[in-house]
């Protein structure tokens, strides 16, 4: 007999059903309490809401564990490049090589921007934030490819459509940068991998052509692969309400950036040097820091620390810190807010607010010295992990298709004025 809860008000009681994942996560359904109760439940903020059923990615925020697909994030970390795991991500199986190959030989195919969507670029003001552009320049990309704009979750359509999404936000991305700094854009080149080619496209010079040591590009493989999907988070919620209203993918995504631009969210890579640096220039002891973000009168928290799913370590983070090492030794180069951040992690684990709070560093804590030693300006931090979200966002809307999912359309309780009689401009 499948398992059942049950839910008593007053003296009605409402038989629930049960429905364990096959990690053995469990929910109680209740999409039918409010027809058969009258009642809906109250979760602002969703903390204990499930929105869907999906077999991309599994978190176990207590253990902290993360999965691609059943793949632990170690190994992926270790062994994967970024394509193979979109490619895992988008269809469910690791790709053959021919498989791959096809990916890649996609991939390459729609990485240049119609030469009417660079002309947009000269619009935008050369402060004009890159997560906006990218926003923005996802959304037109669709005008310019009509034939993708109907919404098919899978077939050749779907498949194109996931690789030129794949391939150009890293365009976009890079041409962002090259028009901020009045510099010419660097056309793609396909024989380079996924990662030299978007530092190619970001740093080469008319003079001198940039060429990715295997330590960078290792460290960029590594922080797309680590960013890749993170089941629903606030961007991939935000795709799937999007693509809930049948959507087409290229707006799903473009909300999903705007998502994923919050300092809470994505955001907070950038926040967390910006920290460190005010650390640093400051000179006060972190004390002040750490004291001042335990006042909830004083608006500021640790950026980089806390997160909604995992009540221990993040094991992103873990990854990052090993390799936020291995990077700065392989690349000889020093970095003083390593050393902060280092010392600020320290404190954080012997104090008693964040550990009551189970508040550990979270993915973004030490990506950003990461980026930082690859060279990625800090205004880019935050479109770097859209790019690396974009296979996660592409497969949430797939799956969210494929489920044929209901449009999102939550529930509130009103606690407004009750019913008034409308008051005439002169009697007011
Ligand atoms: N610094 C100080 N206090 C914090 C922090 C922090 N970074 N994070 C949470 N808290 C406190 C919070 O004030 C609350 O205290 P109390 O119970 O006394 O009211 C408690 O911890 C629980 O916090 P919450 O805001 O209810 O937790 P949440 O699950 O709603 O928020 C979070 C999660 C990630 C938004 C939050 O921890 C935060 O703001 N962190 C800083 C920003 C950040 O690093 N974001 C990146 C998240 S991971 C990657 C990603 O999603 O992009």
């Amino acid at each position: 007999m499948s398992e059942k809860a049950t839910l008593q008000i007053g003296d009605k009681h409402y038989d629930l059903d049960v429905f364990t994942g096959t990690e053995n996560e469990k929910c109680i359904d209740i999409q039918e309490l409010r027809s058969k109760s009258g009642y809906i439940t109250m979760d602002p903020g969703y903390g204990n809401t499930g929105s869907c059923y999906s077999s991309i990615t599994y978190v176990d925020g207590t253990n902290g564990i993360l999965r691609y697909r059943g793949y632990p994030i170690e190994q992926v970390a270790e062994q994967a490049t970024f394509v193979e795991i979109a490619y895992l991500i988008l269809y469910g199986e690791l790709p053959q090589e021919s498989e791959r190959k096809v990916f890649s030989a996609a991939l390459n195919e729609h990485a240049a921007l119609h030469t009417n969507l660079e002309h947009h670029f000269s619009g935008f003001p050369k402060d004009a934030p890159p997560m906006a552009i990218l926003s923005a320049m996802l959304n037109l990309v669709a005008c310019f490819h009509p034939e993708v704009l109907e919404v098919h979750s899978e077939g050749p359509e779907f498949d194109k459509t996931a690789a030129l999404l794949l391939s150009k936000v890293r365009t976009i991305s890079a041409f962002a940068y090259r028009m901020a700094t009045g510099k010419p854009f660097n056309h793609p080149n396909p024989h380079l991998s996924y990662c030299s080619n978007f530092l190619h496209m970001m740093f080469s010079e008319p003079y001198k052509e940039y060429i990715a040591s295997p330590v960078v590009e290792r460290a960029m493989n590594l922080f797309f692969v680590l960013h890749a999907d993170h089941e629903q988070n606030c961007s991939t919620s935000t795709v799937r309400v999007v693509g809930s209203s049948r959507a087409n993918l290229f707006s799903s995504v473009a909300a999903g950036v705007c998502a994923l631009w919050g300092p809470l969210h994505g955001g907070a890579n950038a926040g967390v040097i910006k920290m460190l640096e005010d650390i640093k220039a400051s000179g006060r002891p972190l004390t002040y820091y750490i004291e001042k973000a335990k006042d909830k009168n004083s608006g500021f928290r640790l950026m980089g620390f806390g997160h909604r799913v995992y009540k221990n370590f993040d094991p992103r983070s873990i990854i990052l810190k090993k390799q936020v090492h291995e990077v700065l030794h392989e690349l000889n180069l020093d970095d003083s807010l390593l050393e902060i951040a280092l010392e600020l992690e320290a404190a954080i684990l012997n104090d008693d607010y964040f550990l009551s709070r189970h508040l550990y560093p979270n993915v973004d804590f030490y990506s950003g010295i990461l980026l930082r030693a690859i060279g990625i300006p800090l205004n880019m931090y935050t479109v770097m992990f859209a790019i690396g979200r974009m296979p996660g966002w592409i497969s949430n809307w797939k799956e969210l298709l494929q489920h044929d999912q209901r449009i999102s359309r939550p529930r509130q309780i009103y606690t407004g004025y009750t019913e008034r009689p409308f008051v005439p401009i002169e009697q007011r």
